[in-house]
Parts: C-alpha cells; structure tokens; sequence
C-alpha cells in the first residue's frame, strides 16, 4: 500500500544546540503513544542538525532542505546529495519557493538536484507551485506544467515510488491564506495528467502527490484529506511538535 507522507520543513531555526536539543525532547515526548502506521513522518532540519536529528528519532525519517548536483569537489559552501546519504538521511526538498525566490533557482538547477537525489537512490521533494500574481493572471496550468516538466527533465523515474511532488502555492506558505478543497483537486490531477503522458499510468500512480502551505490540524482536513492529497508539507507548525503530530495523525486517519 502506497503510504502517506508528512514532511516538517524546519527551516532556518532551531538555532542553537540547546534549541534543537529542547524541540528534540518535546518531540520525543509527543511521539510517545502515537503510530503513523499508514504514513511516514520526515523531519527536515538544517544541515548542522541532521545527524542529531538522526541519531534521536526513531519513529521518523530525516530529510534535507536542499542539495547540491555535484558529488564532491571545489564548491565552497555546498553540501552534496551523496553526503546527505552517507549520514542517513533519505529525503530532500528541491525547489522549495523560498530557494527559488532567495536564490534565484531555475526548473534547471532544480532538475540537475533533482537527478543528484535520485543517483543517490534518494527520495526528491519536488516542490511546485504559482505566485499570487500568476495565479491571478490564469496562469496555474502553465506554471505548474512547466515546473513539474522542467524537474524530470529527462529522469529516469523506473524508481517512481521514491518521487514526492508537493504542490505548494507561492501565495499560501507562511500566509495563512489558502486554496479552497477543489482547487488543490485540481491541481492534483493537473499533475497526475502532466505525469502520466510522461510516464504512463502504471508509474504515476505511485508517485504520492502532497499539499503545503498554512497546513495546521484546524485546516489538515480541507488542505488534505478532502482533495485526496498523499500528505502534507508543513513549515510553521512543524516547528511545535504537539500541533504537528496531531496534524499527522489527521492525515493518516484520514
Ligand atoms: P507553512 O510553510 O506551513 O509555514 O505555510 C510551508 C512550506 O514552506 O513548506
């Protein structure tokens, strides 16, 4: 059975050692009694923390932020995806809307990170999603086509089940504005269309499609479980674990 998947975007916080050790704690704690038996739950925490974060979860997988194409060598500042795998971590967002805004990433750069992740028999989180503005201008399908065609360039998907696409509307992350049920359904089976001409059906069928921005348990319901969306990618509320495991358990009840 396909599992669903939650994903807590950390960010750039927790932004001491005795931060991250404090939130890993309370994690620890709410985790305690809860089973997500139908999903996964990942946490993506920055780089420095991840192989605490690592070392401390047991009920939960770890992921990265972001990644680099190359495998190693004179890139100053960059962290490669066969790093990230050789200290366990198993999931990286790509593309993110912040990474595209902040540091000008194109479906290109998001492509060449997403076949790194891949070689690296790790599982990419596509991110995809239009501003306000497009979306004012009638532009979703074009945005959305063009980002999801633009990251698989040319990938072998023969491991589809390792694919995550999150649609994250630019205008809804960190807003508190968000798309009412039908038009995440929408998108949904935009992407599904957009991938099944690409792959076939057999294929896309596996590849779990998720929603993000403004998740929280008040909204889970009508952001994912009622478009039918895979599961949830989470910024804000991940970083309190009590609200992000009861998120959790809506969506994989759900
Ligand atoms: P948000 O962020 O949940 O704070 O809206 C979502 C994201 O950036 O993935």
């Amino acid at each position: 059975m396909k599992k669903k998947i939650i994903i807590g975007n950390l960010k750039m916080n927790l932004i001491s050692p005795m931060e991250r050790d404090k939130y890993l704690e309370n994690l620890g704690k709410e985790f305690s009694g809860k089973r997500f038996d139908k999903s996964e739950v990942v946490f993506c925490p920055p780089f420095i923390h991840m192989e605490k974060f690592k070392a401390k979860l047991n009920n939960a997988k770890v992921g990265a932020q972001d990644t680099f194409w190359e495998r190693s060598g004179s890139y100053t500042g960059e962290i490669s995806s066969a790093m990230l795998k050789n200290i366990g971590c198993e999931f990286v967002i790509i593309g993110h809307s912040e990474r595209r805004k902040y540091f000008e990433e194109t479906d290109e750069i998001v492509n060449s990170k997403c076949r790194s992740v891949l070689k690296e028999d790790l599982n990419p989180i596509i991110c995809v999603g239009e501003s306000a503005e497009e979306r004012e201008a009638g532009k979703i399908k074009d945005i959305i086509t063009s980002q999801v065609e633009g990251a698989l360039n040319e990938v072998d998907i023969s491991n589809a089940e390792k694919i995550v696409i999150a649609y994250e509307p630019i205008w809804s992350v960190g807003t508190d504005s968000v798309p009412i049920s039908d038009e995440i359904l929408e998108v949904k089976i935009l992407i599904k269309k957009i991938l099944s001409k690409k792959y076939g059906s057999d294929l896309t069928e596996k590849i779990r499609v998720i929603y993000g921005g403004s998740v929280k348990a008040s909204t889970a319901k009508e952001l994912c479980i009622d478009p039918e969306m895979d599961g949830a990618l989470v910024g804000r509320e991940s970083l309190n674990p009590k609200e992000f495991l009861e998120l959790a358990e809506i969506i994989n009840n759900g």
